[in-house]
């Protein structure tokens, strides 16, 4: 695929097989539908972009059954509260603050009480309608440069356009740096955190590949990709939520530019995170880390443990599928969303069980999927007494 910002072809350098939608849990009559597509990812070297070769649709991802809600952890309803404390330095206080992808109003939902002056954007109708019914304001469609230029008819140009855990979900990257620019005043600023490229470089967490993370971002990436459209990155800040994220601060250019950016910089370049050296050794550490996983999962069963998973992830579809990893091993995965429960995993058709069941039916192991909330798991599990286990450090 070629990335709309620049004419050099993307170099596909691995394939993860054929992957089903990550967050598509099914009923059992749907198993001989279900959609599939080959997850190959490839670097493009001009912009210094990780990306999907290919992706399904948007709307085959986002639509009224998406069930991923941003409220489901409170470690997340935290860093929510603490992010929109620090973008406040940007408001000006008669513009409307902005977010794209505001899912079930958790971001937004901080400022009520504060200013009336926000407005969210959420292409999942029953996600967002949840917002609304949380008191924010939502705009149930895509951001571009269509429904943007619709909303600035009514509300004018904004100091403050915020986004978390989106743009990497967004196609058109072009189109979505046109939007961004139709809405935002001249000294605005745009603010968005993403899953960090170095992080999962680093930790080997290959789960952060799947068909809604159509890139992974670097600090490199960002920085070229923006300035082809008069922006520029003058500020990031890592984040430790999804295993390790960055928060990018973007206005347009000739601002100033914070020290901390030309430190991430030299730091991609030293650890060759802006060139595709780094991808090769990537794919090497997907491999090993496949083989010990599945060394691990046959370890248990030869020794007669039972097995299940904790959190029916997006992230957890690509493992399963890449490693296929089915209810041979692992009996069942409990989750806490109603959406999820009593329905079965992408491609591997493990059962989605409630927290009731997990804790009348306690397996010897347990595989944690979410181990980016390691924390608040074993923190609300610790009468667990088994074994905890993950395909990265735990
Ligand atoms: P997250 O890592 O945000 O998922 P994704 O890989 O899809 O981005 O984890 C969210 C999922 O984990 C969601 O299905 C709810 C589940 N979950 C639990 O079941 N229990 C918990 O305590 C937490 C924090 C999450």
């Amino acid at each position: 695929m070629k990335c709309k910002i620049t004419n050099k072809e993307l170099k596909p350098f691995m394939s993860f097989g054929k992957m089903p939608i990550a967050n598509g849990f099914l009923n059992k009559e749907n198993f001989k539908d279900e959609f599939f597509f080959n997850m190959e990812v490839g670097f493009n070297e001009d912009i210094s972009l990780f990306q999907l070769n290919d992706h399904p649709k948007p709307e085959k991802m986002f639509n009224a059954k998406y069930p991923f809600f941003s409220g489901s952890s409170e470690y997340m309803k935290k860093h929510f509260k603490n992010y929109s404390e620090y973008v406040k330095k940007f408001l000006n206080t008669n513009s409307k603050i902005i977010e794209i992808g505001s899912n079930d109003g958790t971001f937004l939902k901080n400022f009520i009480n504060q200013s009336d002056k926000f407005i969210g954007f959420e292409p999942s109708k029953n996600v967002a309608e949840l917002a609304i019914k949380n008191g924010v304001p939502t705009i149930i469609n895509f951001f571009n440069k269509s429904s943007a230029k619709n909303l600035k008819e009514y509300v004018g140009k904004t100091d403050l356009i915020c986004a978390s855990n989106v743009i990497c979900h967004v196609p058109d990257l072009n189109n979505l740096i046109e939007a961004v620019d139709i809405l935002l005043s001249k000294n605005g600023t745009f603010v968005f955190e993403e899953p960090y490229l170095g992080a999962m470089l680093d930790k080997v967490s290959y789960d952060q590949i799947y068909d809604e993370h159509i890139y992974m971002f670097s600090a490199s990436s960002i920085s070229k990709i923006f300035k082809k459209y008069k922006f520029e990155l003058v500020d990031v800040i890592p984040q430790s939520t999804h295993g390790g994220s960055m928060r990018y601060v973007i206005k347009r250019e000739k601002n100033e530019v914070n020290n901390n950016v030309n430190k991430i910089l030299n730091f991609e370049k030293e650890k060759k995170i802006d060139k595709i050296e780094s991808c090769i050794e990537f794919k090497k550490n997907c491999e090993i880390s496949r083989q010990k996983i599945l060394g691990k999962l046959k370890s248990f069963k030869d020794e007669g443990k039972s097995i299940c998973g904790y959190a029916a992830t997006s992230k957890s579809t690509t493992i399963l599928n890449y490693c296929n990893i089915n209810s041979d091993y692992i009996d069942y995965i409990c989750d806490t969303t109603k959406e999820k429960v009593g329905k079965y995993s992408p491609g591997m058709h493990i059962p989605i069980k409630d927290m009731n069941y997990f804790h009348n039916n306690l397996t010897n192991c347990v595989y944690l999927f979410a181990w980016n909330h390691k924390e608040e798991i074993l923190n609300k599990e610790k009468n667990f007494k088994g074994e905890w286990f993950s395909h990265v450090e735990i």
